[in-house]
């Protein structure tokens, strides 16, 4: 009911006002999904804008009555937002103090924390690291806690872990680990108007045949 409540509310909005604008990240294929579906326009006038919708991002956050579920929408000029196919994407995210050339997703996340520590003139063991809870990143888990950082795990809501390394909300030093590519697109949007670093690489399951495999994408891309 919640998440029909925002798509409904995000619709109507657009188609009020004549929106130019395309969605390029929603709920999902148009037989689906029967609004906000990939591709959906809302009105005739020539196309400006690209948009990248989850309408409620933290689905089982909301179910459960906890905090962090969010509804996120963001809009940019045609063109300039990945078209991220739903997979799952490595992701880092960390404020705008660090040195751009210091955060690579080909490091390892020791290396990364390392750099980052340097950059904010910090010991690891002063830098906020969230990550998300999950089996699959059981080894980044240990070796996050091995560094002594401070540990955020959290349940769910990946893009509220990035927005946190610019300090918007609430501080983290560093976002690291696997989420929704769909998630990473609306987490680099945001990145990209808070300010901040964000890269992400889709992960690509054998049998798909995707041009962009290894490719790491950066917010200018
Ligand atoms: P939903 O609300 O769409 O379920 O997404 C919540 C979320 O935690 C995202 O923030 C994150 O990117 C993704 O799920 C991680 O996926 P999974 O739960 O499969 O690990």
């Amino acid at each position: 009911a919640a998440d029909q409540a925002a798509v409904s509310a995000m619709r109507d909005m657009f188609l009020q006002h004549d929106f130019p604008g395309k969605v390029v990240i929603g709920e999902g294929e148009r037989d689906k999904a029967p609004m906000l579906f990939i591709g959906e326009q809302f009105s005739d006038k020539p196309l400006l804008f690209d948009i990248a919708v989850d309408p409620l991002e933290g689905t089982n956050l909301c179910a459960q009555n906890h905090e962090g579920a969010m509804s996120v929408l963001a809009v940019a000029p045609r063109g300039s937002l990945l078209h991220a196919p739903d997979l799952y994407m490595k992701k880092v995210a960390t404020g705008s103090k660090i040195d751009p050339k210091l955060i690579d997703l080909n490091l390892s996340l020791s290396e990364i924390i390392s750099n980052v520590a340097k950059s904010l003139s910090k010991k690891p063991t002063d830098l906020r690291v969230t990550i998300l809870n999950r089996e699959r990143h059981r080894a980044i888990i240990e070796e996050a806690t091995s560094l002594g950082v401070n540990l955020e795990l959290i349940a769910d809501g990946d893009i509220l872990a990035a927005i946190n390394t610019t300090g918007y909300f609430n501080r983290s030093d560093l976002y690291y680990g696997t989420g929704g590519a769909p998630e990473g697109v609306l987490a680099a949007a945001a990145m990209k108007t808070l300010g901040g670093q964000f890269l992400g690489q889709l992960i690509v399951p054998d049998h798909l045949d995707i041009a962009s495999r290894d490719k790491i994408y950066q917010l200018s891309d």
